[in-house]
């Protein structure tokens, strides 16, 4: 769908390109007509196109849907030096004007949550174990793993979460995991988690004999920071994973480790995502750091993909922050490492102030302790540094994400982004005489 502005040549080039239509592309114009005889107004309009020896490669015309009479014209032509003076005659005789962007130059990303849907089941088919891992030669968790994988591709986002009853055996892993791990929070974790976590056991039945039911725990999430989860099979791609956070959607898992090692698991399991990572998404501040990182990701080229995902990788989930000159964890993969959470906070490992620039050239470590860890201020810098960050991807449009209809929305010109700041300025406004107010 296109967007036609009053009176006004919207051009989606950068501003040096405006007088310069010798791009190799088409260009594709509408435009609205303020002739009253349709059949005789569209020849005309045409003729000034013909006059300036200009191509037409589609035309449509249709009624008008901002007027209450006359036609939208669209037309498609090939690019000339003459098409500038096209424009002119067509602005002094349309009552509406628009170049239309480039559409083959914006890429293909999800642009509702529904979207996602495809994704999942173009990449999640899969559940094999690799033959390293703990439970490759056990039969029994296998077919137990095959389950999770069928449970999780047959989901369909607006669906309520699927409730997984979990085995005895399943509930000691968690059990084992879960024990450990709450020694350590009151002294490694940052205080966000430790602030969250006590609301994790209150609402969403975080508990030594419980495994917390996905849809439990999304619903607390919506209610504090509109964050939401989907079920997962596996790992899936970096840029389909941050795609996601774009919607606020988290993707977990919702199998468990291999019981033979509790505190060990190869790849994300629930005891990763719950205990690691939801007490994150239910803080404004990360909740806002995790859809930035997502928005940035859309259209974005695979060599920034890349960066973002080392980005993520280093917050995310090995991410440290300082309070009171102590370090404390905020990474999901290290509030979920008995092991790695202790010798991170111990200050072995070389440490480094966060900055994204660096980070995004890191490499990922994942069979072994990082060998280095960023240090953040807080997570408030963590999500600072990131929108900083973000705004160094290459990209020929804007993203903006529509919170009423949970859609994305590309911007593709200027007008797109006033009526944001219009919208914008109206809440500040009332935000400034409520501050009077209190
Ligand atoms: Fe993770």
């Amino acid at each position: 769908m296109y967007q036609i502005t009053n009176k006004t040549i919207e051009c989606n080039r950068k501003d040096g390109d405006k007088n310069n239509n010798t791009s190799d592309k088409n260009v594709r114009i509408i435009f609205s007509s303020i002739k009253g005889d349709e059949v005789n107004s569209l020849a005309q309009y045409l003729k000034i196109f013909s006059e300036n020896s200009i191509n037409l490669k589609h035309i449509e015309s249709r009624a008008s849907l901002n007027e209450h009479s006359g036609l939208e014209i669209f037309v498609e032509c090939e690019p000339s030096e003459n098409l500038n003076q096209v424009i002119l005659s067509l602005e002094s005789e349309t009552s509406r004007i628009r170049i239309l962007d480039n559409i083959d130059e914006i890429p293909s990303f999800p642009r509702c949550i529904q979207d996602l849907d495809q994704i999942t089941k173009e990449i999640w088919s899969s559940g094999e174990l690799e033959a390293d891992h703990p439970g490759f030669t056990d039969e029994a968790y296998r077919k137990r793993r095959k389950y999770f994988t069928d449970v999780s591709n047959s989901y369909k986002s607006g669906q309520p979460l699927p409730r997984v009853e979990y085995t005895a055996e399943e509930i000691a892993t968690w059990g084992s995991v879960f024990r450990k791990l709450i020694e350590l929070y009151s002294t490694h974790a940052c205080k966000e988690y430790n602030q969250i976590f006590p609301l994790l056991i209150e609402h969403c039945g975080f508990r030594e004999d419980n495994i917390p039911q996905l849809e439990d725990v999304s619903n607390f999430l919506k209610r504090r920071t509109g964050f939401q989860l989907g079920p997962i099979a596996g790992l899936i791609s970096v840029r389909d994973f941050l795609a996601a956070l774009a919607f606020r959607i988290f993707h977990a898992t919702q199998y468990i480790r291999h019981p033979s090692q509790p505190l060990y698991t190869p790849e994300p399991d629930i005891c990763h995502e719950l205990l690691g990572h939801v007490a994150f998404l239910a803080d404004s501040n990360f909740a806002q750091f995790a859809q930035n990182i997502g928005l940035a990701s859309l259209g974005a080229s695979d060599e920034y993909v890349e960066k973002l995902g080392a980005c993520f990788w280093v917050t995310f989930e090995f991410g440290l922050c300082t309070e009171n000159v102590k370090l404390k964890a905020y990474g999901g993969g290290l509030l979920s490492s008995f092991g790695e959470l202790q010798y991170a906070i111990e200050g072995k490992a070389e440490m480094r102030p966060f900055d994204p620039i660096n980070a995004a050239k890191e490499s990922l470590t994942i069979t072994s302790y990082q060998p280095m860890y960023y240090v953040a201020e807080n997570l408030k810098d963590v999500r600072d540094r990131m929108i900083q960050f973000s705004k160094t991807i290459p990209k020929k449009f804007g993203i903006h994400y529509n919170p009423y209809t949970q859609n994305i929305e590309v911007l593709t010109s200027k007008t797109q982004v006033q009526s944001l700041l219009e919208n914008l300025h109206q809440q500040t406004d009332v935000l400034l005489d409520t501050l009077k107010r209190v």
